[in-house]
């Protein structure tokens, strides 16, 4: 049977619908109750089964993002590591350390470490990692410096006004491609270099789509 309206449709139809129901008294009370539920979530790190510290791993041994969320650059999702990632270190660092008790059974037992998940998008809304870091857009800027934070934490709310603001202005978070995995870069101040202008320049090198075509509703509901 012929498609009558693109699948995308389906979703936006019943966005809006939601969107009329509430009405737009309701938003008001809708955007309090939101930040109490949603905003009370951030910077509070999640119990995990192990305590991994990024301050150690990231910020004092230095290693790179993509050593254990590999496929941050190639797809829509970071990917968590997996324990072979850890023990290609601690089957010799630490390798008798109760704090990485969890770690070892995971390695015999062959179940993976279950994560608790810090950042969590609705289902109706589309995400992908590997659009934003090819184009110069870094961790940093949505993740903090989580190479000073022993466990993760949500920084940001995630919520659409969050996104639409950097669509509308992206060049306020656009770097060089080669600085993205380097949270503590700066543009060089001294140098007269400042992000406005850096930014400006570089939506045009690294093919930035414009403000309406990045604040269309189907690029995150299709
Ligand atoms: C040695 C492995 C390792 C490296 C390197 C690493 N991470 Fe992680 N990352 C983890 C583990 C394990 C977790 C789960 C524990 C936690 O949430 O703190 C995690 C969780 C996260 C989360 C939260 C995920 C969620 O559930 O929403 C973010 C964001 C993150 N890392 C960003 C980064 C960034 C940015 C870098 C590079 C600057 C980095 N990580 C480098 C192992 C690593
Ligand atoms: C490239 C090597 C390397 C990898 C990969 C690695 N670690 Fe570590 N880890 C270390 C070193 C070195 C230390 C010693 C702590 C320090 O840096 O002071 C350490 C320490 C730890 C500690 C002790 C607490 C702390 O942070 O000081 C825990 C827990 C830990 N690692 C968990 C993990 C987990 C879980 C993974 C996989 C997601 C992992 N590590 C991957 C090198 C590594
Ligand atoms: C434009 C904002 C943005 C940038 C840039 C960004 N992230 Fe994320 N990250 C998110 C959002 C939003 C989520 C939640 C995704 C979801 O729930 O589907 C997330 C989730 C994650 C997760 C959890 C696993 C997953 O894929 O859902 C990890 C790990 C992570 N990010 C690491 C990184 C690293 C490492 C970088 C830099 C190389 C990075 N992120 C850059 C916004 C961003
Ligand atoms: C810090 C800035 C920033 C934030 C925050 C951000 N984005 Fe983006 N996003 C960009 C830039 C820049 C592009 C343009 C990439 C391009 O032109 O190819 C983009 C592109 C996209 C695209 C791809 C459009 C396409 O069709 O190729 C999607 C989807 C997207 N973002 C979703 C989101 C969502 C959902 C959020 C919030 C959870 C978000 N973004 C938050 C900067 C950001
Ligand atoms: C850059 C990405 C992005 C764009 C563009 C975008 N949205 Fe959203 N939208 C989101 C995110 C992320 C959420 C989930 C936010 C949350 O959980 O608060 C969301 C949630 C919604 C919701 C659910 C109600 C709510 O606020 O939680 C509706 C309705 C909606 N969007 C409609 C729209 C419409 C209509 C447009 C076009 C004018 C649009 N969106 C454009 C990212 C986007």
């Amino acid at each position: 049977m012929a498609q009558i309206f693109h699948p995308s449709t389906n979703v936006l139809s019943k966005l809006s619908i939601v969107a009329v129901a509430l009405g737009v008294p309701a938003l008001g009370t809708g955007a309090y109750l939101f930040s109490q539920t949603y905003g009370a979530e951030m910077y509070i790190p999640k119990p995990q089964p192990i305590p991994f510290s990024h301050r150690h791993h990231v910020g004092d041994d230095g290693i790179d993002c993509r050593f254990c969320h590999s496929s941050v650059d190639k797809g829509p999702f970071a990917g968590m590591p997996s324990t072979h990632t850890c023990m290609t270190c601690h089957s010799q660092i630490w390798s008798d350390s109760p704090e990485l008790e969890a770690l070892r059974s995971s390695f015999r037992s062959g179940k993976p470490i279950q994560w608790a998940r810090v950042h969590d998008l609705p289902d109706f809304v589309y995400f992908d990692h590997s659009i934003h870091v090819k184009k110069g857009v870094s961790c940093v800027s949505c993740h903090g410096r989580v190479d000073e934070r022993p466990l993760a934490m949500k920084e940001q709310d995630l919520t659409m006004g969050w996104c639409i603001r950097c669509h509308r202005h992206p060049e306020k978070n656009i770097r060089p491609k080669e600085y993205v995995f380097n949270l503590a870069w700066k543009p060089n101040e001294e140098k007269g270099e400042t992000q406005n202008e850096l930014g400006e320049k570089l939506l045009e090198t690294n093919k930035i789509m414009n403000a309406s075509q990045l604040t269309n509703c189907s690029i995150c509901h299709r």
